[in-house]
């Protein structure tokens, strides 16, 4: 057996003292897409925030295992460089860094080599034909006045630029209209054409999202802890039943 892309082992997170995540555990190997699904509340962005090393969340026991080596002590920045997606490491606006400024410091750090300006405008302009995003956004600041819809688009281009080998993607917005929604799945189908070992961990609510990309593994998580793995059926029982039949 290879050793997997990415491990969750028996992980316990807690916020503010609360017990969230209980006892998760979770295997990605190359190329596998899994989505997670689960009620409000149950624990999924704390689980994204911790595997990205918000050190709001606390790891209690457990470890996260990136390429076989524990990565739970690294910063947010070692696991970026290292090949590591992480959505929602730059929510804020950034006063005055336009979305190309931004993604040439980003690349940089990632490829670490100067990655010129024009490198970077080349390489961008081609992902944003492919994405269907209009050439004006790369001149933006970054998500000043983004729409839902923009912020998600910039997130998909930085993931596109930045060439993980996993991604893990909270789609928490419920305000994305079904393009927005179309983005992330054009994009994650995309981005895994060119590099088909890319892992995916998707969290999301939308079986519409899941109808296009096709994920390997469907995940339910509860109450802090996944109650059930398997394929689409798992989220096409969820449309017609909803959670209650895997709540204790
Ligand atoms: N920083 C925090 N401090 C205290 N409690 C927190 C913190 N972050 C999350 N929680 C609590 O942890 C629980 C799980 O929240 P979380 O955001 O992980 O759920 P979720 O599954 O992502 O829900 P949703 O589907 O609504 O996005 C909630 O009760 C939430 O209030
Ligand atoms: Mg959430």
């Amino acid at each position: 057996m290879p050793t997997p892309l990415f491990e969750v082992k028996d992980l316990h997170v807690t916020a503010e003292g609360q017990s969230i995540v209980k006892g998760l555990s979770l295997t990605i190997n190359k190329g596998e897409v899994h989505a997670i699904m689960g009620p409000n509340g149950s624990g999924k962005s704390t689980l994204a925030n911790t595997l990205l090393g918000n050190p709001d969340y606390k790891i209690k026991s457990g470890q996260i295992i990136f390429h076989g080596e524990d990565i739970s002590g690294w910063s947010t920045d070692a696991r970026a460089k290292a090949g590591m997606f992480l959505a929602f490491q730059y929510p804020q606006e950034i006063a005055g860094v336009s979305v190309i400024q931004f993604l040439r410091q980003a690349v940089s750090a990632r490829k670490a080599t100067d990655i010129s300006a024009l490198e970077i405008r080349f390489e961008m302009m081609e992902w944003m034909d492919k994405l269907g995003m209009d050439p004006s956004f790369s001149q933006r600041y970054l998500n000043e006045g983004f729409s839902g819809g923009e912020k998600k688009r910039n997130e998909i281009l930085q993931m596109a630029l930045l060439e993980p080998e996993i991604a893990i993607l909270d789609e928490t917005d419920s305000g994305l209209d079904i393009d927005a929604l179309r983005v992330v799945a054009r994009g994650v189908n995309e981005v895994r054409k060119k590099n088909p070992d890319l892992g995916v961990a998707l969290i999301t609510h939308y079986q519409r999202i899941l109808d296009e990309l096709s994920p390997d593994f469907v995940h339910i998580m509860i109450d802090g802890n996944i109650v059930a793995s398997g394929g689409m059926e798992l989220s096409e029982r969820l449309e017609s039943e909803g959670y209650e039949g895997w709540r204790k």
